[in-house]
């Protein structure tokens, strides 16, 4: 193995370690403390983890966390009231329905009415459109996390070729506007890409927010890059579960320059920058200077 490992779990340590801070200084010096309110529908085992992390890591950090477990069958009716009540809560800074919603649900409709200003995952569609043409949002949190990573470790990006293998809304296409934003080339690449072994060769940064196990192998990096694995995936190795990402790691970091191993890359990150938005969500609704290095 030649490339250097962007470790995500110390980085993300060291995200949560500043927004402690700054949550002292806003009790210590306005009386105010950031609150998060996390709404689950179901009992997805995943998601259940997930939301009891994001819950420990709120208070962790000093702050208040609200969490509203509802039943998989709840109304839309239902699941909109309450998301009205946390809007006009002024206890509450920061709003997150955890994702994917139970098929009755329209995502689209319950997302969109989140107060912007409380949408601390980036996902309302005003926050898209601000992120779109370069003003002030609150910025998804998995590629906040990506992009913060990728400045620690090259200072300035301009000018670099970008490929971004994936197009959702929560990954891939926020991901190409931040480094648009940091003046990268951007291509965002996917499943009927064109030769997608040459384009993800071409890339100086490739990011992989595809949900494929491993499916990007070494060859297909070209020597150097960098490579921020966003994957996830859980497979059966020998009889074990183990944690995965898009990227097939041995064989990436023989090439990169640089890659985010899974576990401990990218994953870590996103809920550091959950607490870093939501951080960023108060002082703004308080009129507040945002604390430095915690948003883009
Ligand atoms: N489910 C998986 N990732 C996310 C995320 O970043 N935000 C929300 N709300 N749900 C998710």
């Amino acid at each position: 193995m030649s490339a250097a490992i962007i470790d995500g779990k110390e980085f993300a340590a060291r995200v949560r370690a500043k927004v402690a801070t700054h949550v002292g200084r806003l009790k210590a010096d306005h009386g105010l403390t950031p609150g998060l309110a996390v709404v689950l529908l179901g009992d997805d085992p995943a998601s259940q983890v997930y939301v009891r992390s994001k819950g420990k890591q709120t208070l962790e950090a000093g702050m208040n966390s609200f969490e509203y477990k509802l039943a998989n069958d709840t109304s839309e009716a239902h699941l909109l009231d309450l998301i009205d009540r946390l809007n006009r809560d002024p206890e509450v800074h920061g709003i997150l329905v955890q994702l994917p919603l139970p098929a009755h649900l329209d995502s689209d409709l319950v997302i969109n009415a989140i107060d912007p200003a409380k949408d601390v995952d980036g996902f309302h569609i005003s926050n898209v459109g601000l992120l779109g043409t370069g003003q002030k949002s609150m910025v998804p949190c998995t590629p906040l996390g990506c992009l913060m990573m990728l400045r620690d470790y090259h200072g300035d990006l301009s000018g670099m070729h970008a490929v971004v293998v994936g197009r959702s809304n929560i990954v891939g296409k926020p991901m190409a506007q931040l480094l648009l934003g940091d003046s990268c080339t951007v291509t965002i690449a996917h499943s009927r890409t064109r030769d997608l072994p040459a384009m993800c060769r071409s890339a100086d940064i490739l990011v992989a927010a595809v949900g494929r196990a491993e499916m990007i192998p070494g060859d297909w990096v070209k020597p150097g890059a960098t490579v921020i694995d966003v994957g996830i995936n859980r497979v059966e190795r020998d009889g074990r579960n183990k944690l995965v990402g898009d990227v097939h790691f041995e064989s990436a970091a023989a090439v990169a320059g640089a890659i985010t191993p899974v576990p401990g890359g990218v994953g870590p990150m996103t809920i550091a920058c959950l607490l870093a938005n939501t951080v960023t969500a108060a002082c703004r609704a308080n009129g507040l200077p945002e604390p430095d290095g915690l948003t883009v």
